[in-house]
């Protein structure tokens, strides 16, 4: 049992902790028989024993699956919430057209084995001792425990199980499935490829998909495309999540679709390895999707009595369009993934250095600059790379977890009391799974990177992974971090990973073991996060891959907070930060505001932009307080102050993109509403006003219509014209003018509604 991949209860905690009770009272046959009808924000799993269905409903979604007469796991729908009283008959195989179409392929199958002829992506393929790469799963037996159900699957004649588990959340209708593989056959076999399990879309021929796409400053590029026949595969093989593809996709029907209206099926795998996401419209139309692990270049060695539990791929479905979609992405994010979830903390306003000293951080320096900071309301200070070891510069030390003792000469402490006694908490860089050949750490133990021996290790930004995967390493990584917070008062560490892998090697175990280091690499990350935040409950963690390189609903269970990017010039993040929303919420994304010009495109802008950018997310400032004027200290602070009184709307309302920047588009504007609906706040950006035109009109959303609403500038220009209160329905009818002109302007506001 040693191999149990992240079998742990928060792997689960995703979807056990939401406040609203489930009914559990829907189990009885046949369930069209029953009283009670699940409402919104319920869920409820029930099976039909005559017809062998079970039927998901969560919130606005109904999932249904069913036996059929072979024992496959059929799906049978995946949409909208239907009437508790819609029946649906005994699932049967689908028939092939032709010899050459075996039912395999044509039925709609939850978990494809790879076996008895399947051409379609198999979830599983396996390989026993004696050369047998036959496996053929059938149905055997269920549990529904609360909102958590389990189908039995076993091998028709070898003792191979599966058990797929479907938990459903009731607040957005989001679904986790998983996959976990027991071997109870006496010998090991190999598992060659295996995936979380399979979205089948209903039937049709008219979809689009979107997904991200980037690289290291320029990640979180929107892409859309219609699903033709063949496949599209999303995937990472570098080890970690990456920002070339993120594990996040949506699918809508083209054409008649917008941001707030149509159906959207999306979802999103909880996974920080090399991961794929498979979209693939097969022979007969059927669009499936299959996601996990990525199968390139890996093998699952699965001892007797052992079992392999696969990532989490979570999926849902709004009737809203695109932005309904990622509202209950943010909301189930919010509500079920984070740390402290339902209740993930507020972020602070942060002040970081990097940009304006990089490498070049001592006591004298950073106090000067801590002290600057607090005078315009940051709230968290947080020292960066530069701090340990023989860190000069991207040469040495990473791996020396010892405070430099010229930069610190007496340790971190009286920079702590310092930041402290100014009012803000404390943070530190640690890039914790690295090492640089020039370090005491590698000089002591070259062996601890992944490597393949004899050959060359090859570097980037001159430095190498650590192997996770072995014992001593993960120790090291741990006691180094305990070590640290316990220590020092350190309230927040940004978690960083500044490359990818090469050389997969794993010397230290047998041949046929090596390959596990991509599961167990991941499984070593996740142990250490747990059990570093359940020693430091207080510690936050932001993850951060020199940008938005590991971003996902993995690692998401144990950080709080994510860097998007390294990109921090304002313009250039409207369009990051609206990539980013598709899938994640702005309460994780960090947005710094930094010096002008930006060292980015050495573009120009003013202070109150950088701040509006900045504002749609968790603000930071990482600018050089050292050259701001008198008169910037005082925007700052007013715009901090500002901020306070927003975020929370920012962090956890509802994220409505009213103007998208995507695709050249002159304008933004993006509106983020409380969840009470009491308080809206709309962020403008004008690229360059041209022939005379006017901003256009800002049409809000999700207003109470007969809900009177105060509308105040934040900053930037209102209209002249604009009414100081009037109704909800006003504002999301008649609209809002802002008076932009120019090249990079800005402009926010709110609406407050006013009691009576
Ligand atoms: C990465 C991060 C930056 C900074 C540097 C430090 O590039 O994304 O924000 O922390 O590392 O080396």
């Amino acid at each position: 049992m040693s191999d149990l991949l992240f079998l742990r209860a928060e792997a689960i905690r995703g979807l056990g902790i939401c406040h609203v009770s489930f009914l559990m009272f829907f189990f009885l046959n046949p369930f069209v028989s029953q009283m009670v009808r699940a409402q919104s924000n319920d869920a409820s799993i029930r099976f039909d024993k005559e017809t062998k269905v079970f039927r998901i409903d969560a919130a606005d979604t109904s999932y249904v699956l069913g036996i059929n007469e072979v024992k496959q796991v059929q799906t049978l729908y995946w949409g909208k919430r239907l009437s508790m009283d819609d029946t649906f008959a005994a699932p049967h195989s689908a028939s092939g057209n032709s010899s050459f179409d075996l039912s395999t392929n044509t039925t709609p199958q939850e978990f494809v084995a790879w076996g008895g002829g399947v051409y379609i992506e198999p979830d599983l393929k396996v390989t026993f001792p004696d050369g047998n790469r036959d496996l053929v799963l059938q149905y055997q037996s269920h549990t529904i425990d609360g909102r958590l159900l389990t189908l039995r699957l076993k091998d028709i004649s070898r003792e191979v199980y599966v058990d797929l588990q479907y938990e459903a959340d009731p607040i957005t209708g989001v679904l986790r499935r998983s996959a976990q593989v027991e071997n109870k056959t006496a010998s090991p076999l190999n598992i060659g490829q295996i995936a979380s399990g399979t979205w089948n879309l209903p039937r049709g021929t008219d979809y689009r998909l979107r997904y991200l796409t980037g690289r290291w400053a320029g990640e979180w590029r929107l892409q859309e495309q219609r699903i033709q026949p063949g496949k599209t595969v999303l995937e990472s093989r570098r080890g970690s999540t990456g920002d070339q593809n993120n594990p996040w996709f949506a699918i809508d029907r083209d054409g008649s679709n917008d941001q707030d209206h149509g159906d959207v099926w999306f979802g999103a795998l909880g996974w920080s390895g090399s991961w794929r996401i498979s979209i693939e419209q097969d022979q007969v139309q059927q669009v499936r999707v299959t996601g996990g692990p990525n199968d390139f270049d890996f093998n699952y060695r699965l001892a007797a009595g052992e079992r392999l539990q696969t990532p989490n791929f979570y999926a849902g479905y709004s009737h809203d369009g695109i932005g309904g979609a990622s509202r209950l992405l943010h909301r189930f994010e919010l509500g079920s993934i984070l740390p402290n979830a339902p209740h993930p903390k507020l972020r602070p306003v942060l002040y970081n250095s990097w940009e304006p000293t990089g490498f070049n951080v001592d006591e004298a320096g950073q106090e000067s600059l801590a002290e600057k900071a607090a005078t315009i309301g940051v709230e968290r200070f947080v020292v960066d790379d530069g701090w340990f070891g023989q860190r000069s510069g991207d040469k040495a030390g990473l791996g020396d977890w010892n405070v430099n003792p010229v930069k610190f000469p007496h340790g971190l402490r009286p920079l702590i009391d310092k930041v402290h006694s100014l009012g803000m908490d404390f943070g530190l860089w640690v890039e914790p799974e690295m090492v640089n050949p020039n370090s005491d750490l590698y000089r002591k133990h070259p062996d601890w990177v992944l490597n393949f021996p004899g050959r060359p290790r090859t570097e980037g930004r001159n430095q190498l992974m650590l192997n996770l995967a072995r014992p001593d390493v993960r120790a090291y990584v741990f006691q180094f971090l305990d070590s640290l917070l316990n220590e020092n008062d350190i309230a927040f560490l940004k978690w960083d990973y500044n490359r990818n892998w090469s050389e997969p090697g794993w010397p230290a175990v047998a041949p046929e073991e090596q390959k596990k280091v991509y599961i167990t690499y991941v499984q070593n990350l996740y142990s250490i996060l747990e059990e570093l935040r359940r020693r430091h409950p207080h510690v936050e963690i932001e993850s951060c891959s020199g940008g938005g390189g590991r971003v996902d609903l993995g690692i998401m269970q144990y950080t709080d907070e994510v860097w998007p990017s390294d990109n921090t010039d304002a313009f250039d993040r409207l369009l990051i930060q609206d990539g980013f929303t598709y899938a994640y919420t702005p309460g994780v994304m960090m947005a710094w505001v930094t010096d002008s010009p930006t060292w980015v495109n050495q573009r120009t802008l003013s202070l109150e932009y950088r701040f509006l950018s900045s504002m749609q997310g968790s603000l930071g400032i990482g600018a050089d307080l050292n050259h701001w004027k008198p008169q910037d200290f005082e925007t700052a602070k007013k715009m901090v102050a500002q901020y306070k009184q927003i975020r929370e709307t920012v962090q956890r309302g509802s994220l409505y993109r009213l103007i998208s920047p995507q695709n050249g588009s002159e304008y933004s504007v993006t509106e983020s509403i409380a969840e009470d609906q009491k308080l809206a706040v709309a962020f403008a950006f004008l690229h360059s006003s041209q022939m005379l035109y006017p901003f256009p009109r800002i049409y809000l959303r999700g207003l109470k219509a007969d809900v009177t609403y105060r509308i105040k500038a934040l900053d930037g220009k209102l209209s002249t014209g604009s009414p100081a209160v009037a109704s909800g329905a006003f504002w999301m009818q008649h609209g809002v003018d802002v008076d932009l002109r120019g090249d990079f302007q800005a402009a926010a506001f709110t609406l407050e509604a006013v009691s009576k």
